[in-house]
């Protein structure tokens, strides 16, 4: 039966983690993979969550299922933690979450509930985006169309040629949003411009679907959700996949959720038992033992302080990270302006050299990024941005 199936080359982001561990070379530095690292180039496990996961540890008394859904009170807390506990869509009972292995499994299942309510829908996503969003959503049946986004001239958002590609798009149209920290460009919109777009799906009658993966490494914890409780204010119908893996650091134990919003309560629990039936088929129940560990943390006082406290030291590094990098090119390559890196928010940004470029970079200097010049700015440490800016400057010299 499997004889016909051809060898096929490794996912771009998860193929660059298996050639950067296999490199001895000790200088090598890793911009692949998103995912945080600390000055010494360690994913450590946070504090707030080895302590949640201590006290989970002693007190569970019981590994059987918990349900389809998930943890109710993680979703309790997802819910105020994503809207603000006082949101009014969250007390007219018009959102439903259910809890997801991770920020994929929330896509995924988003887009598996837009195809069961209206097949053939397509999913209008930026250009360019997160490379996993393709076979998420169109593994779920949807298809997938790009409008403008990224301008490599300014390293922002080309928002006239976003809104006219918007404008153009007919009545129920789905259209994928990343909430913050924009993958892979790192490029975001104002909330003045979040409102425009608010405006512009209004009129249209557009679907948002809202990716939200790095809540807290952009502005805030806070700011990161507008324009989630925006739109979820302003709008009959909006899907938010969330995931807990980056600000939590819970990478490997697969936590998150999707939250939709309804156009009522009877609507939302339709919804639910859709949710939960989707579920069912792919992955039955999502694993508990992350989500635990998150519902912990939102839930006591204390290691809700020490987890804030966590997220903001690495959002306020990636921040420093991005001005000290700038600040080495400039000194290095001072006939090219890099100061969109600074102005940019979350992980990513592209460096914007050619894929050729970029394979020097890996051959000669062992420096991972993809091959579209997305560099994980958090992979980056004090101690090698000097190393990193100088190979830039070599490459870009040719
Ligand atoms: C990334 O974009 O590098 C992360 O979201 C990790 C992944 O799964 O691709």
């Amino acid at each position: 039966m499997f004889e016909g199936l051809e060898q096929i080359a490794a996912d771009a982001i998860l193929g660059l983690m298996a050639a950067f561990r296999a490199d001895p070379d000790k200088h090598k530095v890793d911009l692949g993979v998103g995912v945080y690292r600390n000055d010494h180039g360690d994913t450590p496990v946070l504090g707030a969550v080895r302590r949640a996961e201590e006290a989970l540890i002693a007190e569970q008394t019981t590994k059987t299922y918990v349900g389809p859904a998930g943890n109710p009170l993680f979703n309790a807390e997802m819910e105020k933690l994503v809207f603000g506990p006082a949101h009014a869509a969250l007390k007219a009972g018009r959102v439903k979450t259910v809890q997801t292995p991770g920020g994929c499994g929330a896509l995924r299942l988003g887009a598996d509930l837009i195809r069961l309510s209206a097949p053939g829908s397509v999913v209008h996503v930026s250009d360019p985006t997160w490379a996993n969003h393709v076979p998420l959503l169109s593994g779920a049946g949807l298809k997938l169309e790009r409008y403008p986004y990224f301008d490599p001239a300014t390293g922002g958002v080309q928002f006239g040629a976003m809104l006219g590609a918007l404008e153009k798009l007919p009545p129920r149209a789905v259209v994928l949003l990343h909430a913050s920290c924009h993958n892979p460009t790192g490029a975001d919109l104002s909330q003045e411009q979040w409102r425009e777009v608010l405006a512009l799906v209004r009129r249209r009658q557009l679907l948002p679907f809202i990716d939200m993966a790095y809540q807290g490494l952009g502005d805030g914890l806070e700011p990161d959700c507008f324009p989630i409780r925006l739109f979820c204010a302003e709008l009959p119908e909006v899907v938010c996949a969330v995931s807990c893996s980056k600000n939590f650091g819970l990478y490997r134990e697969r936590v998150g959720a999707l939250h939709v919003l309804t156009q009522d309560a009877k609507s939302a629990d339709a919804v639910g038992s859709q949710l939960v039936k989707l579920g069912r088929g792919m992955w039955s129940m999502p694993p508990d033992h992350g989500a635990e560990i998150v519902r912990r943390i939102l839930a006591d006082h204390t290691l809700r302080h020490l987890w804030e406290e966590e997220v903001g030291a690495m959002r306020r590094r990636i921040q420093h990270l991005r001005h000290d990098f700038v600040a080495q090119l400039k000194n290095h390559c001072p006939q090219h302006d890099f100061g969109f890196i600074e102005r940019q928010k979350g992980m990513f940004s592209f460096l914007g050299v050619t894929t050729p470029q970029v394979h020097t970079l890996r051959s000669a200097h062992h420096i991972y990024m993809t091959d579209d010049s997305r560099i994980n700015i958090a992979g980056l440490r004090n101690q090698n941005l000097e190393y990193v800016a100088t190979a830039v400057a070599q490459v870009l010299k040719g």
